[in-house]
């Protein structure tokens, strides 16, 4: 049993992931900016963060918006300048908030000096710091690897005669990590921003970093004749040897935290992950986020699901967490659609589903990573045609569900359900035009809905999610149950209701939340002796949930 005076900072707070662009824009310029996070570090306070996750901000050509590095010691102009990043640093200290940045290992832009360098010829001082092949003789591609954004994970490069590997963007190519010179230049790098006082770091899709000893064909799986990388490259015999020394080098003797994104590893193996022996703090594992869309995340591919499934795979993420390691708890980030939309089968008000899910998150073991806009409830956005989205990926998904012989708008609707851009629309801070979030012209539409769901209207309305968010951050702190107390699942095959209790010495909670639009009896012995503490829709009757009610008893 853990106490709560032996965690980490890092294991009693809440964590927020903002994603830059989208946040506040204090330049008139329709994309949001550092100085923008650094006003709204009293709001943040106010939901009780401690760490703050900021996606890349680095100077980049943006077509992964920023998830594509061109240089890793420079803030994009966009964003501002290091003095805006020096500031936020300082200025979230002082208001307990530990910034936390990203980084993006896997691969950089292919306008990095390291590429351009690399891509000039077969004998420069970089030249094995991609993975270059040879074409196969008739010409054609190493491998028939689909890139995760879609199309070959392969590009003919002119100037050097061969291919280049990448992972996501063929304007991303893969790093070598087998090479020395690249691991100590990334650890140069994590550890410069470390010695600025940062609090942790989020590694970008470190399960990547690793290629198999031989580069093979795979099964194909679609009609583009291609077979995804994912299954040929994830998660290689191997990869945690390289990890072992980026902890030495980076995050032995520090107060700081890592979390690794890490699409391909297991609940079951996460024990080698994290904890003790393991090489990060925390991992950010799929296994609950595949349920909705299935492991492939082939959006025109619909997946059928029940909440026993959600239920099964968070159970068996805590499980493995429960005596090593820590877990993320998170239902979106800036790659999924929203939440609300993606957990829940039934029809209902959407503010009703945020309040079931925050419950969930801020009374589960581990640290709850809350996405921008989340506390608010949005919705997905409502999106006319393709050519309003932004994101590279679901460009690819929707020319991929279209080659499969959907029409275009059954392959608007896949995007419109999954996209990556739902998460990314201006947060939405008052009833004002574009939403408060920018003067300029925003560079997403701003949601429908942002007249009447937004920061100013729901800090006036005591049923907001945004209050509901408040008050669940405020009963982490007086039921430390909640933050440091064991875990065990309840009402395991209950179809309607997810349910679990903390326990931390005599202390004991009992969170209930009922994912569906119908009343759900349960057995009052799963709360008996306790009283609700925490009430999604008023007063309730022990005993039985509304439809998307959520209780907490404690
Ligand atoms: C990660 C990021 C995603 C990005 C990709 C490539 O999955 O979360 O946004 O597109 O890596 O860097």
């Amino acid at each position: 049993m853990s106490d709560v005076c032996n965690l980490a900072w890092w294991q009693k707070t809440i964590a927020y992931e903002v994603y830059p662009k989208s946040f506040l824009d204090t330049a008139g310029q329709g994309t949001g900016t550092i100085a923008g996070i650094t006003a709204r570090l009293d709001y943040l306070h106010s939901l009780g963060v401690g760490a703050l996750w900021i996606t890349p901000c680095y100077k980049s050509p943006m077509v992964d918006n920023g998830y594509d590095v061109q240089d890793y010691y420079a803030i994009d102009p966009s964003f501002g300048t290091m003095a805006n990043m020096d500031e936020l640093i300082e200025r979230g200290r002082e208001h307990g908030i530990r910034v936390v940045m990203d980084l993006v290992f896997n691969h950089t832009s292919n306008r990095c000096d390291w590429f351009v360098e690399s891509s000039s010829s077969r004998n420069n001082d970089k030249a094995d710091w991609y993975i270059w092949r040879d074409a196969r003789e008739d010409g054609s591609a190493p491998t028939n690897w689909r890139s995760i954004f879609g199309g070959s994970a392969w590009e003919w490069c002119e100037e050097r005669g061969q291919y280049y590997l990448h992972t996501f963007a063929k304007q991303q190519p893969d790093l070598n990590w087998e090479c020395p010179e690249v691991r100590k230049a990334l650890f140069d790098i994590a550890n410069w921003w470390a010695n600025k006082g940062v609090g942790g770091f989020r590694i970008d899709a470190i399960t990547y970093i690793k290629k198999p000893p031989a580069f093979e064909d795979g099964p194909i799986d679609g009609e583009d004749g291609l077979s995804p990388i994912h299954d040929a490259t994830a998660n290689q015999a191997g990869i945690l040897d390289y990890l072992h020394e980026f902890k030495a080098s980076v995050r032995d003797g520090r107060d700081i935290f890592m979390v690794g994104e890490a699409n391909g590893v297991d609940a079951k193996d996460l024990d080698q992950w994290v904890g003790d022996e393991g090489v990060f703090d925390m991992l950010f594992e799929f296994s609950h986020m595949h349920v909705p869309v299935g492991k492939a995340e082939i959006w025109c591919r619909p997946v059928t699901w029940k909440l026993t499934d959600l239920k099964r795979a968070l159970g068996a993420s805590q499980r493995a967490t429960a005596t090593n390691g820590w877990y993320p708890a998170f239902f979106e980030n800036h790659d999924q659609p929203r939440s609300t939309v993606n957990f829940f089968r039934c029809d209902g008000p959407l503010a009703k589903k945020a309040k079931v899910l925050a419950a969930v998150l801020l009374s589960t073991r581990g640290t709850p990573f809350v996405y921008q806009g989340e506390e608010l409830g949005y919705g997905n956005a409502t999106w006319r045609s393709i050519d309003e989205f932004d994101d590279v990926q679901t460009r690819a998904q929707y020319e991929f569900a279209l080659s499969e012989g959907l029409d275009e708008q059954a392959a608007l609707a896949a995007c419109a359900r999954f996209s990556r851009d739902n998460a990314r629309t201006p947060m939405q801070w008052d009833a004002t035009r574009n939403a408060g979030a920018t003067d300029g012209n925003p560079w997403l539409p701003v949601h429908d809905d942002y007249p009447t769901c937004n920061v100013a209207v729901q800090e006036g309305d005591p049923d907001s999610p945004l209050l509901w968010y408040r008050l669940l951050a405020a009963l982490r702190t007086s039921h430390t149950e909640l933050v440091a107390g064991d875990w065990r699942e309840l009402l395991a095959d209950d179809e309607r209701i997810l349910a679990f209790e903390r326990t931390l010495g005599d202390r004991r909670s009992v969170t209930l939340a009922n994912f569906s639009d119908e009343e759900a009896p349960y057995d009052t012995a799963v709360v008996a002796g306790l009283a609700p503490v925490a009430e999604s829709q008023g007063p309730t009757t022990a005993g039985t949930l509304r439809p998307l009610e959520a209780v907490i008893w404690g």
